[in-house]
């Protein structure tokens, strides 16, 4: 069994740390902001409650450790969104043992650059996850849909950790080692970048796409330069059954991005869709359908003003 520490304990956050400590791991909550930051809804002893997959409820107390205990992590699973890893971060560096890997999972992309510079020595892996997660307060937490999670190395020293993928797959549904982990986050990033805003602005569940397939084709049909300059050679049909899977898998889920834009949350629509318009624009590849969901979510989006926002 190993000593986990998560970092950010939002929906995906607090359902990972009770899929772990209910296979028997020990769980520490990070947090690397000041006590008088804390926000006002954490109440100490923390005791969290969630729900597995039939319902079954579950509660555990974890320790929270701070960056002065940073020496003592051996393993850190970063699930803050993405939005706010950098922020999160900063005060680690230089205190995080550089034998201790970075375990990073969220939606979207743009934060690999930043993690390498600033912890250059820590093996870094690199994970996505289709797991389904909801917050329903700061303490209570549900796992509302089974799904993939894979990790790759982030470097080179990432892939001497190919072992602890291995200890995760214990815990959660499906958890695996990819080689091909840039193809897996491009395949997530298409997958947010159609789902999250369509059901954001709709205010619907994942499920209602299976009757939008006309949209989900004109927005993979806009992304397929992009994809081909990648280096992607999937045909275009094969993202579009992708990203329908997923809505099917996911049906009855509400997308991050929807729950986000619903409890007056930032979203992390500026490394979906804005990383797609940011890798597209040098590249001279215009995408009126995305640059318009872009807008949209933008527009209705809290301005992420980092550390205020950061779950626990
Ligand atoms: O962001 C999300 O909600 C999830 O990544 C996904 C896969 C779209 C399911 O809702």
């Amino acid at each position: 069994m190993k000593h986990w520490t998560l970092f950010g304990c939002g929906a995906l956050g607090g359902v990972m740390a009770g899929l772990l400590a209910q296979a028997g791991h020990q769980v520490s909550l990070l947090r690397t902001f000041p006590p008088q930051q804390v926000p006002q809804e954490v109440k100490h002893p923390l005791l969290l409650s969630w729900w597995d997959l039939e319902g079954q409820h579950h509660e555990f107390n974890p320790d929270f450790l701070q960056t002065k205990d940073a020496a003592n992590i051996s393993l850190l699973l970063v699930t803050t969104k993405v939005y706010q890893v950098q922020v999160a971060m900063e005060p680690l560096i230089g205190q995080l043992p550089e034998a201790t890997p970075i375990l990073l999972l969220h939606n979207g992309m743009g934060t690999e650059a930043w993690v390498k510079r600033a912890f250059p020595a820590n093996p870094l892996l690199i994970g996505i996850t289709s797991n389904g997660a909801l917050r329903l307060s700061a303490e209570e937490f549900r796992h509302t849909g089974s799904g993939e999670t894979w990790f790759g190395a982030g470097n080179a020293a990432g892939n001497d950790w190919r072992g602890v993928v291995d200890v995760l797959a214990q815990a959660l549904p499906h958890a695996a080692w990819s080689d091909e982990i840039r193809m897996k986050q491009w395949e997530k990033l298409v997958i947010n970048a159609i789902i999250n805003p369509l059901t954001a602005l709709s205010g619907e569940t994942n499920g209602s796409l299976l009757t939008r397939q006309e949209e989900v084709e004109a927005l993979c049909h806009e992304l397929m330069p992009l994809l081909q300059r990648e280096g992607f050679n999937l045909p275009e049909e094969a993202w579009v059954s992708r990203v329908m899977a997923v809505a099917a898998a996911t049906a009855s889920n509400y997308s991050s991005m929807q729950q986000d834009l619903v409890a007056g949350r930032p979203t992390e629509i500026d490394y979906i869709t804005g990383y797609i318009l940011r890798e597209a624009q040098p590249l001279g590849l215009h995408m009126p359908l995305h640059q318009q969901l872009y807008d949209a979510i933008s527009h209705r989006s809290p301005i992420a003003s980092g550390i205020s926002n950061f779950s626990i």
